[in-house]
């Protein structure tokens, strides 16, 4: 994959504002209320009975900021995420057994939450980057799935 100067940048703007905290939280709850089967991998996390009890859950607080982490792992490592990400698509499937599909719904959860925080600053051209990046790591996420 290649990057272009305004792609890293763009890229990079969106990291930099975002609170791992408060968006992980907010981007992991809309996955498990609107996409409710996915509650099914967290079933050691305790009460997901419904939104206000997914936002206060501070397993969930804990995981969405790892999560978040993960994703800065590929973003330093921009020009090798499928590498980056060998072990962590290996855990997704073996280990936890996460249907590939979720990785998108995730994501598109993650990326309303980044467009409401940043509201006019998401133009087309930094949505266009960041759904380019998004795309290369669900990629590098469903690598080790046969
Ligand atoms: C664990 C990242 C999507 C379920 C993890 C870990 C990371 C991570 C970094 C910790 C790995 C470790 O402990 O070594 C990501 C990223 C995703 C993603 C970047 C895509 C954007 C998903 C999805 C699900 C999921 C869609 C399920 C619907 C889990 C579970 C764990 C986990 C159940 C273990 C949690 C625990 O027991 O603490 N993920 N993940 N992940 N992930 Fe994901």
């Amino acid at each position: 994959v290649q990057w272009t100067a305004e792609e890293r940048a763009a890229i990079q703007g969106v990291f930099a504002k975002l609170d791992y905290e408060s968006v992980g939280i907010e981007s992991l709850t809309r996955c498990l209320v609107v996409y409710p089967w996915t509650q099914r991998y967290f079933g050691g996390f305790g009460n997901l009975y419904n939104a206000e009890a997914i936002m206060s859950n501070p397993k969930i607080a804990a995981h969405g900021i790892v999560v978040l982490q993960g994703l800065e792992k590929a973003l330093k490592n921009m020009d090798n995420i499928k590498k980056t990400f060998t072990a962590l698509s290996e855990l997704h499937s073996e280990k936890l057994q996460v249907d590939p599909g979720n990785f998108q719904l995730l994501a598109d959860c993650l990326t309303v939450v980044i467009a409401r925080r940043m509201g006019t600053d998401f133009t087309p051209d930094i949505q266009a980057a960041w759904q380019k990046f998004i795309s290369v790591v669900i990629s590098a996420l469903r690598r080790q799935y046969y």
